[in-house]
């Protein structure tokens, strides 16, 4: 099989990663994915980083173990945490999300006010401070912990008839509004699957999600490395999850709009 035949490996602790997944599912329809949610382990944004990074060795050692040909880090709290040390350690492509939704931030921002929520984890490395900054000296960047949005996401409370999602997200991003941010990063791949009940709580406000800016990263690294998949056939996805793969097929589903059950395989790591 042509290297580039081979499938991407995709990992987040839980549902998250999916919004990475439905992403290349749409605009590289050629690839094969394997998708790793460690949901044992969910939510890694109350772990400390060095259970992060060793959450993130095994979840990179399972992918290579499947074959990948590059690894997509879907997690920001594992990119904040781990990134380096993966590249340090593995001698494969990596893309991770923080850097590619911190320069669409970058670039949305006309009042260089930018708001970023976050697992506690990510918000304490700093990454994204760092990263925006990096692409806009003087950009003032804000950040909140979103302790309750993963639990509620992962038990499925996505809905505008699920007051405590709609309350959670209020609680957080309220108080960013009120220092004037023009531009807010959803800087934690699940809350996209909360999307449209923070455009409708938010309207006036850009919104970036950082799983889907990182389509364009893992697009150059990939054709920059000859690795894209050009065989002209469908790609197939495989998931895996750490923990149960009953409610992840349930939920995952209705996210991919695309039923997923029974395709779900256990992943012992
Ligand atoms: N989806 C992940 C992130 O982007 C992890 C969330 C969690 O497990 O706490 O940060």
């Amino acid at each position: 099989m042509a290297l580039s035949d081979k499938p991407i490996g995709i990992f987040d602790s839980g549902l998250g990663g999916l919004t990475v997944v439905k992403a290349v599912l749409e605009n590289m329809p050629n690839e094969n994915i394997i998708y790793l949610g460690d949901s044992l382990n969910v939510p890694y944004g109350d772990k400390t980083s060095g259970q992060i990074t060793e959450f993130a060795f095994n979840n990179t050692k399972f992918l290579l173990s499947k074959g990948v040909k590059a690894i997509a880090i879907a997690c920001n709290t594992a990119d904040a945490t781990s990134r380096r040390e993966i590249l340090q350690c593995f001698d494969i492509p990596v893309v991770g999300v923080i850097s590619p939704a911190s320069e669409r931030a970058a670039r949305l921002t006309k009042n260089k006010k930018v708001g970023v929520i976050a697992t506690a984890t990510a918000v304490k490395s700093g990454a994204y401070e760092r990263a925006v900054k990096s692409y806009l000296s003087d950009c003032q960047v804000f950040s909140e912990a979103a302790p309750a949005l993963v639990p509620l996401i992962e038990a499925g409370k996505i809905n505008k008839t699920d007051t405590e999602t709609v309350d959670a997200l209020s609680s957080y991003i309220c108080p960013l509004i009120e220092k004037g941010i023009d531009t807010l990063v959803l800087g934690c791949t699940h809350y996209p699957l909360v999307l449209e009940i923070v455009k409708e709580l938010f309207p006036d406000i850009n919104i970036v999600c950082s799983g889907t800016s990182s389509l364009g990263a893992l697009y150059d690294r990939l054709k920059g490395d000859n690795l894209l998949n050009v065989s002209g056939k469908k790609g197939e996805v495989r998931f895996y999850v750490t923990g149960e793969p009953s409610y992840f097929e349930k939920n995952g589903g209705l996210f991919l709009g695309t039923s997923i059950e029974g395709k779900v395989e256990k992943a012992v790591i």
